[in-house]
């Protein structure tokens, strides 16, 4: 193993270390090699070491039409970013996480590591603590790519259990599957608001989680929840958890280690910026050890991606600082608060589409989810599309709603011809 993980690796308590993948175990950050005498030679006269091409007075070299495209110091996006991410972005981030999270207070925090957004962090999350054959306890409705990133990609196992238990979060479930071995190592993921239901828990149904992952500590389980908070602040409704439950699992137990997995894509509408962070929590881990951790995670970045788009944290960075981003936020979440609206609104005006679908628990997010109480969902599917010229997605036996790309004004034409097009293919 190199000299540099074992360093790493004596600063973390047993439950953490022992949590870590064979990959999350020898990984390192470099520090010792080219990049650390990069940085030693910062600021020299004369610098041979940086790994790009500058003009001939220091700027980063760039293509004259590249650089008129767009009103940015080119110094902040031609060169490349920290493996780690953009300093100032991510104590940005880091602050903005708390001000988003109040109960966090004085927290210990990881710095948070800049990844190419949610599914590089949570390819990251598998390298650092899954090793092949091992299970990923996730509920059976679940963003799909998950099996490319943790079973393909890392070769886990995705160990479900069903969702919701008489329309609420099945905490029961979880407990079952945290359980359903003898003590050791467990991996969790969190998803709130969900793919594809749009669902986020009640402040109760959180505590029950954090209750059980706690139990299965106390049993002895070395657990890891990832939580992937890719959708979080769009919460629509009134008691819903609107702190993400990385506040109350990175204090929960001196052998949970919460894993937050979040960025721009979604919370800033920034998609194809490709931003996301890493940062890590547990009541056993002090400086030393969330800064180890760190470490090992831009490890793990400079050996997949080496770094994140340097445009794109220098823009997001920007409009960060910028007096007006909370407004321009507010102004968003509104549009799509009021798709939400919009969408119970129908719902409540046409008892008789419970004929024939019923709507799954949802109170946030992009999505809803609704069960067809007759017919197959891949069937209304085509048939939505070939006669009614409307698009949803089928999965799991269900029709996903993506109410976060459909204007105001469809809304109630999408809900009649779903109506419409189950009873067609049910006649
Ligand atoms: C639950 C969930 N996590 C992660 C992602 C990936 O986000 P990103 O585009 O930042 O990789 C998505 C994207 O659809 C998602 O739905």
């Amino acid at each position: 193993m190199n000299p540099l993980a074992e360093k790493l690796n004596s600063v973390l308590p047993a439950p953490i270390l022992d949590a870590l993948s064979k990959k999350g175990r020898t990984a390192f950050f470099p520090s010792a090699g080219i990049l650390g005498q990069a940085a030693q030679a910062r600021g020299r006269q004369i610098n041979a070491t940086i790994g790009i091409a500058l003009e001939e007075d220091g700027a980063p070299m760039r293509l004259q039409g590249l650089d008129a495209l767009f009103q940015i110091d080119g110094r902040e996006a031609f060169p490349y970013a920290p493996s780690f991410g953009k300093p100032g972005l991510r104590d940005r981030w880091q602050s903005m996480l708390r001000e988003k999270n109040p109960s966090l207070g004085k927290t210990a925090l990881s710095r948070p590591v800049v990844t190419g957004a949610l599914t590089h962090g949570l390819s990251v999350a598998g390298a650092m603590f899954l090793d092949p054959g091992e299970s990923l306890i996730v509920p059976d409705l679940f963003w799909g790519n998950y099996r490319l990133i943790f079973e393909h990609a890392h070769g886990a196992r995705l160990d479900t259990y069903p969702l919701f238990d008489e329309g609420g979060f099945n905490v029961a479930g979880l407990r079952a599957r945290l359980f359903a071995e003898p003590p050791g190592k467990r991996v969790v993921l969190l998803n709130f608001p969900n793919n594809p239901t749009g669902y986020t828990c009640s402040p109760a149904e959180a505590k029950a989680i954090c209750g059980v992952l706690v139990e299965a500590a106390d049993a002895g389980c070395e657990v890891v929840a990832l939580i992937d908070d890719a959708y979080f602040g769009l919460v629509y409704e009134d008691g819903v958890i609107e702190e993400s439950i990385f506040t109350q699992l990175a204090t929960a137990h001196e052998r949970l280690l919460a894993v937050k997995i979040d960025g721009a894509t979604k919370e800033d509408y920034a998609w194809g910026f490709r931003v996301g962070f890493i940062t890590y929590a547990s009541s056993s881990a002090d400086e030393t050890v969330l800064d180890a951790l760190a470490q090992k995670t831009a490890g793990v970045v400079r050996g997949s991606i080496s770094n994140a788009s340097h445009l794109s944290q220098s823009l997001l960075l920007a409009a960060y600082d910028a007096p007006d981003y909370g407004a321009w936020k507010a102004e968003k979440y509104a549009v799509l608060a009021g798709r939400y609206h919009r969408m119970r609104e129908v719902l409540a005006a046409h008892p008789e589409y419970a004929e024939r679908f019923q709507p799954l628990p949802c109170n946030s997010g992009y999505f809803m989810c609704v069960r067809p109480l007759a017919g197959e969902a891949e069937a209304i599917r085509r048939h939505l599309l070939s006669k009614y010229d409307t698009g949803l997605i089928a999965t799991a036996g269900l029709l996903r709603i993506a109410f976060s790309s459909v204007p105001t004004a469809s809304i109630a034409d999408l809900f009649a011809n779903l109506y419409a097009a189950i009873g067609d293919v049910t006649d």
